[in-house]
């Protein structure tokens, strides 16, 4: 194998993986359940199939759209919510990202709106779209039923290391737009609510990325920062770094080394469901390795 196609063996070996854990991890999803049980669950199933989690699992119910994770000691439990998993694996950075909305809330028309939203898009996609029709595809599928796309919210390139590579892949009809060539690799994430359509930070993060290495003088942040060089500049979860992490991560946050991913939620309240899946661009479709 040569190094292109290494790296896209990687690639597919982690859609694989993440295919197998997002349907196990949706059985786990049940009134009662707590929420760190299933994410713990999808995180070490992640391992022990031969991956890393390339992020958090993201548990974000019913108006929240993102970046929710369970705290290091959290016991809440899943009541008759709208779910969404969002996951990722990665094998030496390169990722594979997924979302599948588990609706515990009686509200299967807007489950089925993000859902056509992807298979639309799915089957528009090749070398040559441009992501502003991208965004015109999803936008038309959720609006059929009667739904609004969340229009700050983005699929996005996916590269090593990085999850949130460009372009972005809006979830409405732009005015401009990035055409797509053969071999890009791309996760495309429409989310449908019942709102009006946009989110905001609604603060409380248990999710950070790095954004430079740099020193810092209290030693339980230095002793920190040395754990979270482990995760490169993927996202990590605070509850990955054991209890009692709080002033350290808040010297960490001061000093610009880290940042947060705050919760985001529907600016009306709006009830939210997210489909995802990555997939490589070909010369006249393209192959989801998410399936
Ligand atoms: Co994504």
């Amino acid at each position: 194998m040569n190094e292109k196609e290494e790296i896209l063996e990687k690639y597919m070996r982690a859609g694989k993986i993440l295919s197998e854990v997002r349907a196990e991890t949706a059985k786990k999803v049940k009134k009662d359940a707590t929420l760190l049980s299933v994410a713990e669950f999808a995180e070490n199933l992640i391992r022990e199939k031969g991956g890393q989690p390339a992020f958090p699992v993201n548990i974000s119910r019913n108006d929240e759209a993102a970046h929710s994770t369970p705290t290091f000691d959290d016991k809440s439990v899943f009541g008759e919510d709208m779910v969404k998993l969002d996951i990722g694996v990665h094998i030496d950075g390169y990722i594979a990202d997924t979302a599948i909305t588990v609706d515990l809330s009686g509200h299967p028309d807007l489950v089925k709106a993000s859902e056509k939203a992807l298979a639309d898009a799915i089957k528009f996609i090749h070398a040559g779209v441009n992501t502003a029709d991208i965004g015109g595809v999803i936008e038309d599928a959720i609006t059929s039923f009667g739904y609004k796309p969340v229009i700050n919210l983005t699929g996005h390139g996916l590269a090593q290391y990085l999850q949130h590579a460009p372009p972005a892949i809006p979830n409405k009809k732009m005015p401009h737009g990035v055409v797509l060539e053969e071999g890009d690799i791309i996760a495309i994430e429409p989310f449908a609510t019942d709102g009006v359509g946009k989110i905001y930070d609604a603060g409380n993060a248990e999710i950070y990325h790095l954004v430079s290495e740099r020193p810092v003088r209290l030693p339980s942040a230095r002793k920190l920062l040395e754990k979270i060089l482990e995760y490169k500049t993927l996202p990590f979860a605070k509850r990955w770094l054991g209890s009692n992490v709080d002033f350290a991560m808040l010297a960490l946050v001061k000093a610009n080394i880290i940042m947060p991913y705050p919760i985001l939620k529907e600016v009306d309240g709006g009830l939210i469901s997210q489909a995802e899946h990555s997939l490589i661009v070909t010369a006249d479709g393209c192959e989801v390795f998410t399936k």
